[in-house]
This record gives C-alpha cells, structure tokens and sequence, in this order.
C-alpha cells in the first residue's frame, strides 16, 4: 500500500499548515485540502500570499513552494475523496451546545457527515484518518459508518492526533517531538499504518515516529493536552498564592522549573490558557470518564477547568478592585486579543471573557492586536450572548495603532504576549493617558522596573 494521493477535509488551523508541509516534503503525492467554507478555500488560493487564513511564522513560503504544484486547496470534496488513497480528517469538533452532553461533550455531527460523505462517494479502497481530536473510540464510530454505508469499498482507519502548537505551527511540524500513528493491530491495519509512517519518514526520523493502538492513540492526544493545561493550570493557582505573600511567580516557576524531573517549559503564569484544544480536550476526557461511573477521575481534570476560569475572572476583578472599585465609563485598553502570540485564532482567548466581565461593569474598551481582524473581535464577545451585538460595538471599540488604543485610557491591559508590546514607546503612551495610569500585565512580559521608573503603577500575574 503507498500512499500517492492525499485528501485533507478541513483547511483549517490544523488541516491547512499540516498539509501544506506534506506537499513541501513530499513533492510525489498530491495533496488536496478541501472545505466546505467556499471563502476559505478561496483565500488559500490567495494571489498574495499574505491574505492565506491562516496566520503562522514560515506558512507563507511553504505555501508558496507547493501550492499550484502538488498542493490544491479546493471546493469539490466528492472528487478529492474519490481519487485519494488516504483522507485526513480535520474538520472541527466543537463542545456540543446542546442536547446529551452539552457543555461537555464533543458536537461529532461534522465527523458523521464526513464519514457518510466518503461512503456514499468513493470508489476505491482507503485509508481514513483522524486528524482531529476526538473522543476515545470515535474510530469505531466512523467504522461503523463507513462499513455499512459504503459499497463494498474497504476503509482501514488511522488516528494521527496533531500535535503543532498554533504560532509554532510550521517547526513543530517540520521538527515534531514525535508523530503518533495509532492503528488496528490486524494484518491490514498494520499496513495502513506502515504507508503512513512511510509519508512522514521522509522528513521525521524513524525513532520519532509511534505506533500504537487506534485507542491508544486517541486517548494519548487528549491526555497531552490535559497534562499540558494542567501545568499552567497549577503554576496559576500558585500565581495567586504568590499575590497574597512576598513570593514571586516567575522566581518561584525558575526555581521549580530547573528540576529536571519538573522541566521548565509550561509553567508561564498567565491570566489563563485559550485555544481550540485545551478546554474542549479536557472537558471530553470529563465526559468519557464520567461516563464510565468514573468521578474522582472526572472531578481531578474537571478542576484544571475551574482553575482557568478562575484565573480569568480574578483578573478582570483584579483590575476592577485596582481602579477603585469602579470601571463604569472608564476607557480600559487591550493589548492582544489573540489567545497567544504569534497567531490570528482567538478560540476560548482569555481576552474574550477578561472584556466580557469588563463590560458587565460597564467599561469602555479598545483593542488593539497584531493580526487578529476586527470582525472577529465582535463574533467572539457577541458569540458569549451576554448583551446585544450593537452595545457590543458601542462599547467596544477596536484600534488599528497601539498609540491611539491607549490615549486617554485609566488602564492597559495585557492579553497577549505580542513581542512587539515590549518595543513601544512606553514614555509616550504613559504621557497620553490619565493619571493615574495602571498597567495590569496578564502575560507578565513587560520591563516592570522601566515601567514603574516612568510613572506607571504595574500590576502582574503573580507578582
Ligand atoms: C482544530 C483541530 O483539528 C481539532 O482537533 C479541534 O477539535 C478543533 O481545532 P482547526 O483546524 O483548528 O481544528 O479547526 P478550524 O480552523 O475550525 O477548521 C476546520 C475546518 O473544517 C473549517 O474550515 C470548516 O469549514 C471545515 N469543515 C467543517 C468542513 O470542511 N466540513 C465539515 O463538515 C465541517
Ligand atoms: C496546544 C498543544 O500545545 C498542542 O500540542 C496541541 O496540538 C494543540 O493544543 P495550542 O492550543 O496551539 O496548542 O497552544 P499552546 O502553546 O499549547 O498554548 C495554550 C494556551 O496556554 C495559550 O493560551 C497559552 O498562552 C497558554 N500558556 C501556555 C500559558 O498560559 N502558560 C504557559 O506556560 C504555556
């Protein structure tokens, strides 16, 4: 079995750079990344290469070398499905919002279409695999499905659980810590693995490269993720311990940190983790673990979530106290909205809820990110539904200048970890606010003593 042609479903934050990579390092096989979102497809096939969806350091040029070559992004997902040898899929698998589950449980209508979509198509035999997360046997699910719609067309399941970090997206990608290929343990699955490895041992050592059950596998992509949020989970909950004592954060996260057993990435104190992933992968492995009568389990990872909402809530409450009390039409500037640097996605962006509580005090704000595009700002508080689309907008405001975001501002506060925030002109910016003026560093990366030295009184996490 080789694998010559591949079908990506789903050009998302995960579909789009990882095929990309493929192509760049395969240039035998043909990668076709489709979509059901006709205006995504059309801004990967973007001219300028700086209007692709998909913001990450280095996408641009491996997008450039491929694409028209042996990368396709395209609409009709029939005939990419019927002429591929393997299909990943990477649609997205959001926390249901309704129903059995709600809340907690992952939404896997998009699977099951997919699922139908490439039995009710394909012609030949492939190899279908998982690229997002999913709950632990969702695989069974799609074999199900696939084995009693399909017209006698043999489909071998994989799960290849995506491990790029967005922001790092291409060098976790091109230089992965390991690539996890979870298969049937049968004859057939066995080679349904072998020709995928056989795809990523062109540029990822073999030695990298895990093999291990379908279950296994599925089950190891969201325990990563939990042990990931557990780490700034627990580094936070000390961050507000180190506020209530002559502790420091950063001293006390460098301290433990040099442990080798510890390690020291992860243990940045932050106003609270964001992303696609880390909360919809804990909150499923909840699920699955209550599920199966499991509470002491459920309720260990449970917290981790508790534990971030915390964070963000007493951040917003920490800024409220500091402003004496009351926020009520005092302008609040945002530096970041993105839910780390590096990156234009603002999914489950502790920004999102830091502003939402904000504007319950009645605050004005403005925002000013790098990348993130204004409407998106919008989508994700109107999204929250906690007040009507137009006071939205009528009390939030977004920048395009940092200078101006914080023009006769009470208080900066800082959502991301930007580089560029530390390269501003922060004499300028204190000389345009009112006084006093508060900075409250929720990424804690500012220069704290220069900050202090021009006036300004500072505020960190933990600090
Ligand atoms: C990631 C991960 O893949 C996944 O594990 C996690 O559950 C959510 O985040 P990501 O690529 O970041 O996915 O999601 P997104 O950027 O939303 O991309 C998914 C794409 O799939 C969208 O462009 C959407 O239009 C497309 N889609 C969805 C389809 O093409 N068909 C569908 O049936 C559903
Ligand atoms: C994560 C996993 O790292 C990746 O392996 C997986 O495939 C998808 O989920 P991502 O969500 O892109 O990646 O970002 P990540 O770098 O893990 O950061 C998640 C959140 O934690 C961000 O909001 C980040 O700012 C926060 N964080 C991270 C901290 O607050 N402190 C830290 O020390 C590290």
């Amino acid at each position: 079995m080789i694998i010559k042609k591949i079908c990506c479903i789903g050009a998302g934050y995960v579909g789009g750079p990882t095929m990309s990579v493929i192509a760049n390092q395969c240039p035998d096989i043909k990668v076709t990344v489709v979509d059901l979102n006709e205006a995504r497809i059309a801004a990967w096939n973007d001219a300028d290469i700086n209007n692709i969806p998909v913001y990450e350091p280095g996408l641009g040029d491996i997008v450039n070398e491929a694409r028209g070559r042996n990368l396709f992004f395209s609409t009709d997902v029939e005939k990419a499905i019927d002429e591929a040898d393997a299909i990943f899929i990477s649609v997205n698998t959001p926390t249901k919002t309704y129903g059995a589950g709600k809340g907690q449980a992952a939404d896997l209508k998009w699977i099951e279409l997919c699922a139908r979509q490439i039995a009710r198509v394909s012609t030949s035999d492939k190899i279908i695999i998982e690229k997002s997360t999913l709950p632990v046997r969702t695989a069974s699910t799609l074999k199900e499905i696939l084995k009693h719609t399909g017209n006698g067309v043999k489909f071998h399941i994989l799960s290849n659980p995506e491990f790029l970090a967005e922001g790092t997206a291409v060098q976790d990608l091109l230089a992965p810590d390991r690539v996890l290929i979870g298969g049937e343990q049968t004859d057939e699955g066995i080679k349904s693995i072998n020709a995928l490895v056989e795809v990523y041992a062109r540029w990822v050592p073999l030695e990298k490269i895990l093999t291990t059950n379908i279950w296994s596998s599925e089950l190891s992509k969201l325990t990563a993720n939990a042990f990931l949020a557990q780490r700034v989970s627990s580094i936070n909950s000390l961050s507000e311990l180190c506020e209530y004592t002559e502790a420091d954060i950063n001293e006390v996260a460098k301290a433990i940190g040099t442990d080798s057993r510890i390690g020291s990435k992860f243990l940045k104190a932050s106003v609270g983790f964001g992303g696609s992933c880390f909360q919809k992968d804990i909150l499923n492995l909840v699920y699955i673990a209550r599920s199966y009568g499991l509470n002491q389990v459920a309720d260990y990872w449970e917290q981790v979530i508790i534990m971030n909402d915390h964070q963000k809530l007493r951040f917003a409450n920490k800024i409220i106290k500091n402003l004496y009390n009351t926020v009520n039409g005092k302008k609040i500037a945002f530096l970041g909205w993105a839910f780390k640097k590096d990156t234009n996605d603002t999914r489950e962006s502790a920004a999102i809820y830091v502003a939402d509580h904000l504007l319950y005090e009645q605050a004005e704000i403005s925002v000013y990110d790098p990348k993130v595009p204004e409407q998106q700002i919008y989508v994700d508080l109107d999204y929250l539904a906690t007040r009507s689309s137009s006071e939205n907008k009528q009390l939030l405001k977004i920048e395009n200048d940092p200078y101006d975001t914080c023009k006769n501002a009470h208080a900066i506060a800082v959502l991301t970890e930007w580089d560029e925030f530390n390269d501003y002109d922060w004499q300028r910016i204190f000389d345009n606010m009112l006084k006093p003026a508060h900075v409250f560093d929720g990424r804690n990366i500012l220069d704290k003593t220069k900050l202090k030295q021009i006036g300004f009184l500072v505020n960190g996490v933990g600090s």
